[in-house]
């Protein structure tokens, strides 16, 4: 069933105190998604609000290209890649948007057809930063963002008011 499945995969999230600075408790999903059943059942919940009302499934880099691969194919759906700034080179679209410290800019090629439906997937909601920017990035290419969802929702950080709606499998108040 897939509330136990969920569980177990929630329980496999890895967490490490003090990086990447003191103070910090990072959380990693690579030993849920190493494992073929917690991988099958976050795929099966991210996707689930969505069912049939997506054509495309944008993935955030690096490990949101990883579940947007996974989605794409039990959706029967394409995948386009979220990409961090320079590793293109001809983005049709790029946004910069502001951090705690400093600035970061994502970037995405112009491959979208005009009016596709697309889900926003990462692994982690933090400040929402990240996922706001996906959003504009979405609109630019031309496209409609038909909802967003990620594994791992830092509720302490309050990233859905910058993010806007958001499916989170699992949430931690920290
Ligand atoms: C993490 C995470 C999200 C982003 C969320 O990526 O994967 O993409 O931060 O943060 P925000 O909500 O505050 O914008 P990270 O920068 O660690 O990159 P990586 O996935 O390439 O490791």
């Amino acid at each position: 069933d897939l509330t136990v499945a969920l569980a177990r995969a929630e329980s496999l999230i890895a967490l490490t105190p003090d990086y990447p600075e003191p103070g910090v408790l990072f959380r990693d999903i690579s030993p849920l998604l190493v494992d073929a059943a917690a991988l099958e059942a976050v795929t099966t919940g991210l996707i689930q609000p969505f069912r049939g009302a997506f054509d495309v499934v944008a993935g955030i880099e690096a490990r949101g290209f990883l579940l947007a691969g996974a989605i794409a194919i039990a959706a029967g759906v394409g995948t386009l890649p979220i990409r961090k700034a320079g590793k293109l080179p001809n983005p049709a679209a790029s946004i910069e948007y502001h951090l705690e410290y400093g600035s970061a800019v994502i970037e995405a090629p112009g491959v979208l057809e005009p009016g596709a439906r697309v889900l926003l997937v990462d692994d982690v909601l933090a400040t929402g930063g990240t996922l706001a920017a996906s959003r504009q990035i979405i609109a630019e290419l031309g496209g409609d963002v038909a909802g967003a969802a990620v594994v791992l929702e830092l509720e302490e950080l309050g990233g859905r008011r910058h993010a806007g709606a958001v499916h989170s499998l699992f949430r931690t108040g920290g």
